[in-house]
């Protein structure tokens, strides 16, 4: 897979001949600490390092990913974090220790000055030079300046899928790729089904032509309806809008691009990671009315074209009521499959007439330990992961759907790349916040 390479020969070699380490020989030189990113520090593996993790955004993923990454790997500590809310940072740490047991007390050294709170507080984890890894698990609209932050400081990363919310921030996310490749810094990010077992080896099966060609995708990631979060007398707008993120645009990227953008990566993954050419989608609001479900819709359906003219399909939709469906059809010359990673079932390739080819039997392991596995690895390993450019192609394609659904019109790669809508507040605070109108297809213009 690409991003679980193994050792690349042609540099890891190179460069560890070049800096005098190698793998057998516990480690010297630490690329981690802060410096100036035009100043990279020369890399090498971090084989016997005691490293140390950060967490920026302390909810369900946070503390998960948090367990998984010290799980991942018996020489590591947790060691700074911080959440624009002390309530989700507390129940946090309380969370994490009480997942590791008996271990919790040498593995989470938190003291109070290492627990940062508020909108800015991501600085004080990523300038710490003694933060070996962050974990980028906040809110989608955050995650642009928090990876940049990060990888200026020589961080090496986890960042929780959907990369951003709109173009500007994609276009801030290629640079700090770019940065990261330059400066030798894993960049793992949590498009977790990349990672899953049965999925991986069906999706191989699909590339070594189990089916022939791929000629068609449609993937669908239809579920029930948002929960929410009272207002509370004492909360701000602002404080509404973020502990009720998900029905906020300008925050999630709406559920095309918060949720349904797994099975939008998966769709890319069915057609080998080519970039479509451009995008139509419907979408609007069916069933969600009222400023407590924000602005965000509950149904798109993208029709994505590709330069050789095959189409791509996803549907996505949030509606209580409804049939769930959470598949990926792929339809090839020679065959067809029906791949829904929730039933290992399914993981099996028909020929034309409906005859099995092809079945997974092997073992299904936690998607989400295997990615902290794959990530820690590589940099103990000095030969770091990166997906970050091809999963924010994946977020692009999410972000351009809704860009076309909003609008009503067609549109292409290179207008969604090169958008200069930037949702959300210039700055953040937790007071006012204007509440965006739904957006209205064919009135709704195109940013
Ligand atoms: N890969 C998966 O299967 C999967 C599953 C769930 C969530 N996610 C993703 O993980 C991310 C977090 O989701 P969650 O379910 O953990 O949400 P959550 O609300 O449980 O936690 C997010 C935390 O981030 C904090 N936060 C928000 N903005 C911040 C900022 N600027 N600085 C610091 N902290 C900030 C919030 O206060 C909250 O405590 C989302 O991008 C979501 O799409 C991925």
């Amino acid at each position: 897979m690409s991003e679980t390479p193994p050792p690349d020969a042609s540099w890891s070699r190179r460069e560890l001949v070049r800096t005098g380490a190698a793998l057998a020989i516990p480690l010297v030189v630490a690329g981690c600490a802060a410096t100036s990113p035009s100043k990279p520090k020369v890399f090498a593996p971090l084989v016997s390092k005691r490293l140390k993790i950060g967490v920026i955004g302390c909810g369900g993923r946070g503390t998960g990913a948090a367990v998984q990454a010290l799980r991942a790997d018996p020489n590591t500590v947790l060691w700074s974090m911080s959440d624009v809310f002390a309530d989700r940072l507390e129940s946090s740490v309380a969370g994490i220790a009480a997942e590791l047991g008996a271990d919790a007390a040498a593995r989470v050294q938190v003291p109070p000055e290492r627990r940062h709170v508020g909108f800015d507080a991501y600085h004080k984890v990523t300038d710490d030079p003694d933060v070996d890894v962050v974990l980028l698990t906040s809110y989608p609209h955050f995650r642009p300046a928090h990876l940049a932050a990060a990888v200026a400081n020589g961080k090496h990363v986890f960042a929780e899928k959907p990369l951003a919310v709109d173009g500007p921030g994609i276009r801030s996310v290629l640079a700090s790729c770019e940065i990261a490749k330059q400066r030798k810094l894993a960049l793992l990010v949590g498009f977790c089904w990349r990672h899953h077992d049965g999925m991986r080896a069906t999706f191989d099966a699909l590339h070594d032509d189990a089916i022939g060609d791929v000629m068609s995708v449609h993937t669908t990631y239809h579920t029930s309806t948002l929960s929410k979060r009272p207002r509370q007398p004492s909360w701000s707008e602002m404080e509404f809008q973020m502990r009720n993120w998900w029905h906020f645009a300008w925050i999630s990227g709406d559920h095309i691009v918060e949720q349904a953008v797994h099975s939008i990566d998966r769709l890319a993954w069915a057609m080998r990671d080519a970039l479509p050419t451009r995008v139509t989608c419907l979408g609007g609001r069916a069933a969600r009315s009222g400023p407590e479900h924000g602005d965000v819709y509950d149904h798109f359906a993208a029709i994505y074209e590709y330069a050789d003219g095959r189409r791509g399909f996803h549907s996505c939709t949030q509606i209580d009521g409804t049939p769930s469906d959470n598949t990926d059809y792929v339809t090839g010359t020679h065959g067809r499959a029906a791949i829904n990673g929730w039933n290992p079932e399914s993981f099996v390739m028909l020929d034309r007439k409906g005859r099995e080819e092809w079945r997974y039997k092997g073992e299904n392991r936690d998607m989400y330990q295997n990615e902290h596995d794959a990530l820690f690895a590589s940099i103990r390993g000095g030969y770091p992961i990166h997906d970050g450019v091809r999963s924010a192609n994946s977020t692009l394609m999410a972000i351009m759907a809704r860009m076309a659904a909003y609008s009503g019109q067609t549109v292409t790669w290179q207008q969604a790349l090169e958008s200069h809508e930037a949702l959300g507040p210039a700055t953040y605070a937790l007071g006012d916040v204007p509440l965006r109108d739904v957006p209205i297809p064919g009135k709704t213009p195109l940013a």
